[in-house]
């Protein structure tokens, strides 16, 4: 059989980012642009055990990004879900990272416009995720992507996503989120405050509740 050189060269994996628990590729399926994340094994632990949690993790990550979807939240179409290679293949989303765009304004000056909107999305997006019960995780700039057009807010990496109703846990996920605005965007000003209008603690109602 004749193998086409291009079609070798679209699905191969491009290493985006090496981390503890997965390692995430960019790769096409069926003609799209796309990402890939694999979870690898850990070899301290029993093999029966680690395949057993590996895949655990791995359809928590599909079942809350979906429930997100779900709950009005954009994030990546999630292609493929192999519990054989342990990965997920999602839609590569075109566009910079809110840290990106944050780091930005902290070098060349903030474009207010902007960063009410995006602050606005952050809000708004948080708010549905906790209002439908679903808590993020790991909400850094970071795992905040903004569609190139349209400045969708997308969000991404639901790798620590759990369900939970419980206030505490919001508040952790609301707590991660304005620790990683205060150490990496000082310069943006109080980034939580403008996601949240209106009122002054994470914890009372407005866009951060
Ligand atoms: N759907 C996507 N579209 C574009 N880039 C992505 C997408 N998913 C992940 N990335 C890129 O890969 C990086 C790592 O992915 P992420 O899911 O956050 O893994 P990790 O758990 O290792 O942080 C992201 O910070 C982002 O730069
Ligand atoms: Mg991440």
């Amino acid at each position: 059989m004749e193998i086409d050189a291009e079609e070798v060269k679209d699905s191969s994996l491009i290493l985006i980012k090496q981390g503890a628990e997965a390692r995430v590729f960019e790769s096409n399926f069926v003609g799209r642009r796309s990402i890939v994340k694999e979870r690898f094994s850990k070899k301290y632990r029993h093999p029966t055990l680690d395949s057993k949690l590996t895949l655990k993790r791995l359809n928590a990550e599909a079942r809350c990004m979906t429930k997100a979807r779900r709950l009005g939240v954009s994030t990546p179409v999630l292609y493929a879900v192999d519990p054989l290679l342990h990965s997920l293949t999602f839609e590569y989303v075109e566009g910079p990272s809110v840290k990106d765009v944050f780091l930005e304004f902290g070098l060349h000056g903030i474009v207010e416009e902007r960063l009410d909107d995006i602050a606005m999305q952050i809000g708004d997006s948080i708010g549905k995720l906790h209002d439908g019960g679903l808590i993020h995780g790991d909400l850094t700039t970071s795992n905040m992507l903004l569609r190139m057009g349209t400045n969708q807010l997308v969000l991404i990496d639901f790798g620590l996503s759990f369900t939970s109703t419980l206030p505490e846990d919001k508040a952790v996920d609301l707590y991660v989120l304005e620790r990683a605005l205060l150490s990496m965007h000082s310069s943006c000003g109080n980034v939580v405050k403008l996601c949240s209008p209106g009122t002054e603690s994470p914890q009372s109602s407005g866009h951060l509740r």
